[in-house]
């Protein structure tokens, strides 16, 4: 049976990372790479070892995945690996985002997310991985980012639950929730109507460090990685703190 790896987001950034750690780590026979940029996932195809797929998908298109769902179909692989790091975000208040950013960002990040995963599962096997990419955004509101902090608290809720469900299958879900990372992602989330919504970016990580330590945590079967001291602290906070004083502090920060 064909063994793949389906990563969505590989043109870029924390997909880009995790392909290439796959490629070092695991024994596929193929992984499948999605994303828009056919270009740049032709160039991550010719600097990997294991065969690849290009796949240039718009995935807030319901064909895409329609496209998606018939190939797996048609081949009936072990999705050995599913990363969706697929995902972008805005900087902005809800009231800065156009009908066309807000809409994009719930169907990529929500749904398409959601979709992808529905059309893999029937082809987990036991000790499949699945990855799913939402943020340390999802623990708490964030005023100024507002709907991306959102979607993002909608991934991890859904992660969770699928953890749950596929324990009996004996398959390895995990929630990653990094803090800010250097990826194509801020270019993205400040090209719109309030870009200084969040002056600064601080503690950035590189994208092959966040790869590294989630896809290792995985292994471990951890249900939610945070990557680093920050986001940690962030969830902890969320835990014993009324979303008040987060989102208080977070709104302080985000202007300085
Ligand atoms: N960077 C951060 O600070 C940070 C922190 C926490 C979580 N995250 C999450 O990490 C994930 C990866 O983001 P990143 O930081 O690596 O940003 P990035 O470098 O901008 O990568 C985003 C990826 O998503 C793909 N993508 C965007 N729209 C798409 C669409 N409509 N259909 C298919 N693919 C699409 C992009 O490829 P194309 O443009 O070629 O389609 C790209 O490969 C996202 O889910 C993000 O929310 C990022």
């Amino acid at each position: 049976m064909l063994k793949i790896a389906v990563v969505t987001g590989a043109s870029s950034g924390l997909g880009r990372a995790y392909a290439r750690q796959l490629d070092r780590m695991t024994s596929l026979d193929e992984m499948w790479l999605i994303a828009r940029r056919a270009e740049r996932l032709q160039e991550l195809a010719g600097e990997l070892e294991c065969k690849c797929r290009v796949l240039p998908m718009d995935l807030k298109r319901r064909e895409s995945v329609e496209a998606l769902e018939a190939m797996l179909a048609e081949e009936r692989p072990e999705v050995a690996v599913l990363i969706s790091a697929a995902g972008f975000g805005k900087f902005g208040r809800a009231q800065d985002l156009t009908a066309q950013e807000t809409e994009d960002m719930i169907t990529l990040n929500c749904r398409a997310a959601v979709d992808v995963t529905r059309v893999c599962l029937p082809w987990l096997e036991r000790g499949s991985r699945v990855l799913e990419v939402a943020s340390c955004a999802a623990f708490q509101p964030l005023p100024g980012m507002n709907l991306y902090a959102a979607t993002k608290a909608f991934l991890l809720r859904y992660t969770q639950a699928l953890r749950w469900e596929l324990r009996e299958r004996g398959v390895k879900v995990t929630a990653i929730c990094p803090f800010w990372i250097k990826t194509e992602f801020m270019a993205v989330a400040r090209d719109t109507a309030n870009p200084d919504a969040v002056a600064h970016t601080p503690f950035a990580m590189r994208p092959e460090a966040v790869a590294a330590w989630s896809l290792t945590m995985n292994g471990l079967n951890r249900g939610l990685v945070t990557c680093g001291p920050i986001p940690l602290a962030m969830e902890l906070g969320s835990k014993v703190l009324p979303a008040w004083v987060p989102m208080a502090l977070w709104d302080k920060l985000r202007k300085l």
